[in-house]
């Protein structure tokens, strides 16, 4: 069940160009978030601005966790790309942060054959989201695909390489890896997922990434979950502001902030 509660910030650092790493105390939420769940942080005390965000959470440690000093900490990896996340590069050690959370449906986890092929696949600050998924993940051999315009937007690399994961990097600039999208390093490495028929796709980027999978992927081979990106108002259902259209005729709309943001990727009418 989401909660609103303040967390106090313990960190707030910029790891390279426009991105920055926030930890904040907060053990209900650090010990109850599921891998593709996202909170609403509230950004100012005043109405500037009025909406909160949502971010998903990098990482979280729970009350219990077998290392002491990380117990209740949430880490949110996030991009300064306009005036909310300007305001929160300001935020400062010790301050008070008010967050509605665990929102939204994560990723769901099949009981995985341990030959499965798990592929993920982020574009952008995307990756981030898969983050906690691949953390999870006990079983079955691991494929990282990671997408930026140039080599500062590649993150989260040296993370997924400790999880014993195979990682392949595209840069569209042909800064570091492939040189393309994140797509495009996708299809060129198709024979190496088709060595196994059992293969998992999870996914997240901007929406025209997605788009562009849905036309790419054959879904018969793939079973395949996106988490969806959305502007939103309240985070928690109530306003309708962040719906997208499905191919159900019976739920023709729903909201990323409810019944997703986790969706698989057959369910969304793409264009
Ligand atoms: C479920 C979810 C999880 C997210 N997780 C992360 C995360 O882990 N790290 C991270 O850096 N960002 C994440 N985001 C995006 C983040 O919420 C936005 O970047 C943030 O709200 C921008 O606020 P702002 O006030 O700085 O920008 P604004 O001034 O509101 O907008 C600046 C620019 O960013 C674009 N923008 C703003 N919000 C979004 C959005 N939700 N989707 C696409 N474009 C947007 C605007 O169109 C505009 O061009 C997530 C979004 C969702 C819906
Ligand atoms: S943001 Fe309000 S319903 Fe989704």
């Amino acid at each position: 069940m989401a909660l609103e509660i303040d967390g106090i910030v313990l960190r707030n650092r910029r790891i390279k160009s426009l991105y920055y790493v926030l930890e904040i105390y907060c053990p209900p939420v650090a010990t109850t978030i599921q891998p593709g769940q996202f909170i609403m942080l509230k950004i100012s005390g005043s109405y500037d601005p009025f909406l909160r965000r949502p971010f998903s959470v990098y990482k979280s440690y729970s009350a219990s966790h077998r290392e002491k000093k990380k117990r209740g900490r949430l880490l949110i990896l996030y991009k300064k790309v306009g005036k909310g996340t300007q305001r929160m590069t300001e935020f400062m050690k010790g301050q008070q942060v008010n967050i509605i959370g665990p929102l939204g449906k994560g990723f769901s986890l099949p009981p995985l054959p341990s030959s499965a092929n798990i592929i993920l696949v982020g574009g952008g600050v995307g990756i981030v989201s898969l983050y906690p998924l691949a953390a999870a993940l006990k079983l079955g051999k691991l494929f990282v695909l990671i997408g930026g315009r140039t080599m500062d937007d590649i993150l989260c690399e040296e993370d997924f390489r400790k999880l014993n994961s195979t990682v392949f990097v595209a840069t569209e600039d042909g800064s570091l890896g492939f040189k393309g999208t994140v797509l495009d390093l996708f299809l060129s490495q198709q024979k190496t997922f088709k060595a196994n028929p059992s293969r998992y796709l999870y996914a997240c980027g901007p929406a025209e990434m997605l788009n562009e999978l849905a036309k790419t992927v054959k879904f018969k081979e793939f079973t395949c979950q996106v988490s969806l990106e959305a502007r939103m108002g309240c985070g928690f259902g109530a306003c309708w502001g962040c719906v997208v259209k499905t191919i159900d005729p019976k739920v023709p709309y729903q909201r990323v902030c409810k019944e997703g943001p986790v969706f698989n990727l057959m369910d969304i009418a793409w264009e």
